[in-house]
Order: structure tokens, then C-alpha cells, then sequence
């Protein structure tokens, strides 16, 4: 897939991985021109991307993908050869409470894309919808063994069934309508940007406020754990080699149960707020756990390796360190995100 698409839609744009993808585009293709569209939900932070508000090739869209008109409006004025699509409902705690919030964004909202972007061109040929999605759409896995881009979908929650819906709706349209499509899954990102609700930047904000760290069930959960940025440059590689109507799975070949990570976590912050061994360890709580909590996600990256010669580029440990720095040197932006509304999301969930 080397066709030129410069004129280029990104969705979710303003959330944590959009945010790095969109940064990556802008600057890396001077010559593209990147449409950044969110709805700036809770999630959503053009913090996250000021940087970029200068910058000839970037243009900042609001707007919400469950907005047909609005949808259908952008893709006749604007015309793009290819979109990339990430905004999401994203969090799996909030699917649990408020499925219909997941069903309506990534399942109803990914299909008003696929219909303007297809009505927008006469001619699909040499156009691309990308659509980022998750491992989670593959359900849980035992003891042993990894998840490939032909695993069956066995989806678990409601955000893993929405997602595994929108995966079917962008493979259906391009088997039905010919639209040129690719879609990647990946394992748990973590890195700058990303909303304390998700472990790891929820454990280091509760770990600087001496706040409980709350263990879900018996914490012997394993997910797969890759730096943001790493996820950006395989979106980049797909999106310009990666073959059209494929699969590509993208993982950081690095396993960890959440018990080790967490203990990993409160080692590296006592180190960095220079306070003795052990007292994060403290903080440590165990808690209900999770509704039907996936025990065991891992990724067989294998295939995005041999095609596309795409592996991580930072190591679990540099890129950890990267992550707790920047949360220690960003502390507006986290005051930022933990004020209003988020104080009554984290009263809900853990009192
Ligand atoms: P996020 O929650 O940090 O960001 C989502 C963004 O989408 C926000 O900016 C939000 O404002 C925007 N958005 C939400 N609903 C919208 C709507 N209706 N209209 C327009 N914009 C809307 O999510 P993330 O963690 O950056 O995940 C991005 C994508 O990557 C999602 O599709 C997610 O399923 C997928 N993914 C995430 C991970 C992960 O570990 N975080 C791993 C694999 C795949
Ligand atoms: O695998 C990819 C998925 O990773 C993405 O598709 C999702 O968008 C992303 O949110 C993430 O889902 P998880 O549910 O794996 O991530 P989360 O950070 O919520 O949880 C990671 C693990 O830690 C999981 O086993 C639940 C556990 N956990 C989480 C929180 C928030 C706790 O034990 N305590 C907590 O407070």
C-alpha cells in the first residue's frame, strides 16, 4: 500500500493514543494535511496536543462521530483519501455501568463513518479506512498460548463486544461496498497522556497522593503492556505498507501479571520521590473485583514483525521510566484531569 493519501482524517485525536498518532503524522509527513476530530468527551484533552495548534498541516476538528449530519457534512467539504480511527469509549469499568455509552460511540459512531467516508468518493479505489482496535476482542486466554490475527472473536465485556462490532462492521463494508480497509488490534498501551482511570497513570497519581492502590480480585490478571509511541510507528507502518484488508496484531511481546507491575511501580516511585523501599508497596488494597474480568491477554506480534519489520523500540523499563517522569513533571495537566468530574467517577468506583 504505497498510494499517496495526504489528506488524511484522525479520530480521537485529543485522547491518549490519538494524541501521539496525530503528533506523529504532523510531524513526520509535512506534506499530509491531518484533520484531528474529537468530541473532547472526559477523555478527550487538547492539553494533549497544544503543541501541535501552530503547525501548517494540522487543523483541529470538534465534533462527535454519533452526529450523522455532522459526519456526513466534513467528509463532502474536506474529501479525505484515508481515515484513521481511534475515538472510542474506551475504558472497560465504564462499559460496565454504561454499556450504552460504547454501544452508540465505537459501534454506531464507527458506522456513520464508514458510510460518509464511503458515500464521499465515487471511487473507493486508493482510498483507506484504518480502524485501530483491541486485543480484547479475542476474550481471554489460559495458562498458555498467544493471540493471532485468526483467533476467533470471543469478546467479553460490553467495550470488548462494541469494539468486536465495529471490527465486523469495517471488514462487512469492505467484503459488501469494496471499501479498502485495515484494521490493527493491539495490547494495553501505557505512556504520557493517558487518563488516570487506567492502571498505570491511576497508581502513579494515587502513589504521589498516598492514596490506596486498589488490586482488583486476587491480581493475578496478565496483560501485555506496549509504549504508546511504539503503537504510534505501527499504525504508521500499516498505514503505509501494511496490506489492504488484513489484520495485524500489535503487542510489546511483554507479559506481566498486574501483581509484579504494580510491585514494579511502587519500587520505581519510591525511588523517585526519594521515599524508603517499600512504602508504596503499603498502599497497596485488594478490592472487589472486576465483572467478568478477562484473566490473560498476550499478542503474537509475529506477523507485523516478519511483514513490516515492526518490533518495540523501547524496552518495559526505558519506556516505564519515560512514563513516571512525565507524569512527575506534568502535575498541572494531572490536577487538571483529576479535578470536577473525575473526583465523582473515583468515589463511585473505589469508595
Ligand atoms: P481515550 O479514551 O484516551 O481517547 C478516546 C478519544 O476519543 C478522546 O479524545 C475522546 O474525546 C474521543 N471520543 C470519544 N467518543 C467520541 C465521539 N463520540 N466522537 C468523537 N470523539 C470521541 O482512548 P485511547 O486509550 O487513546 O484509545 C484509542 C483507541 O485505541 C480506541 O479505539 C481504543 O479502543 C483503542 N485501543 C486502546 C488501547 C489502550 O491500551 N488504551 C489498546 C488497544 C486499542
Ligand atoms: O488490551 C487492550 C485494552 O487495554 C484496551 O483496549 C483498553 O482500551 C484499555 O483500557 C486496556 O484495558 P484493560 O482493562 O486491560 O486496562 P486497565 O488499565 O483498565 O486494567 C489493566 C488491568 O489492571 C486489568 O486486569 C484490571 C486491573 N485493574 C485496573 C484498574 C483501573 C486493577 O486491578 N485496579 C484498577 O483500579
Amino acid at each position: 500500500m504505497t498510494k499517496a493519501r495526504k489528506n488524511i482524517l484522525i479520530t480521537g485525536g485529543a485522547g491518549f493514543i490519538g494524541s501521539h498518532v496525530v503528533r506523529h503524522f504532523v510531524h513526520k509527513y509535512p506534506d499530509y494535511q491531518i484533520y484531528n476530530l474529537d468530541a473532547l468527551t472526559y477523555a478527550g484533552n487538547l492539553e494533549n496536543i497544544k503543541d501541535l495548534e501552530s503547525a501548517p498541516n494540522y487543523h483541529f476538528i470538534k465534533g462527535n462521530i454519533k452526529d450523522i449530519e455532522f459526519i456526513n457534512g466534513i467528509f463532502e467539504k474536506h474529501q479525505f483519501d484515508a481515515v484513521i480511527h481511534l475515538a472510542a469509549e474506551s475504558h472497560v469499568d465504564r462499559s460496565i455501568t454504561n454499556p450504552n455509552d460504547f454501544i452508540e460511540t465505537n459501534v454506531l459512531g464507527t458506522a456513520n463513518l464508514l458510510n460518509a467516508f464511503k458515500a464521499s468518493h465515487d471511487l473507493l479505489e486508493d482510498k483507506l479506512f484504518y480502524h485501530v482496535s483491541t486485543d480484547e476482542v479475542y476474550g481471554s486466554l489460559g495458562k498458555e498460548g498467544l493471540f493471532t490475527e485468526t483467533t476467533p472473536y470471543d469478546p467479553q465485556s460490553p467495550y470488548a463486544a462494541s469494539k468486536a462490532a465495529s471490527d465486523h462492521f469495517v471488514r462487512a463494508y469492505g467484503n459488501t461496498y469494496g471499501l479498502p480497509f485495515v484494521i490493527s488490534n493491539c495490547s494495553n498501551n501505557y505512556g504520557p497522556n493517558q487518563f488516570p482511570e487506567k492502571l498505570i497513570p491511576l497508581f502513579i497519581n494515587n502513589i504521589k497522593h498516598n492514596k490506596p492502590l486498589p488490586v482488583y480480585g486476587d491480581g493475578n490478571y496478565t496483560r501485555d503492556w506496549l509504549y504508546v509511541l511504539d503503537h504510534a510507528i505501527a499504525i504508521d507502518e500499516i498505514f503505509h505498507r501494511g496490506s489492504m484488508g488484513e489484520t495485524y496484531n500489535i503487542g510489546g511481546f511483554n507479559e506481566w501479571t498486574n501483581l509484579n507491575l504494580i510491585q514494579l511501580l511502587c519500587s520505581l516511585m519510591d525511588e523517585k520521590l526519594k521515599r524508603p523501599k517499600g512504602s508504596s508497596e503499603k498502599l497497596i488494597t485488594y478490592v472487589k473485583d472486576r465483572a467478568g474480568h478477562d484473566r490473560r491477554y498476550a499478542i503474537d506480534a509475529g506477523k507485523i514483525n516478519k511483514e513490516l519489520g515492526w518490533k518495540p523500540s523501547v524496552t518495559f523499563e526505558q519506556g516505564l521510566e519515560k512514563t513516571l517522569d512525565w507524569y512527575l513533571s506534568n502535575d498541572e495537566w494531572l490536577e487538571n484531569v483529576t479535578s470536577g468530574a473525575y473526583q465523582e467517577y473515583y468515589q463511585k468506583m473505589y469508595s
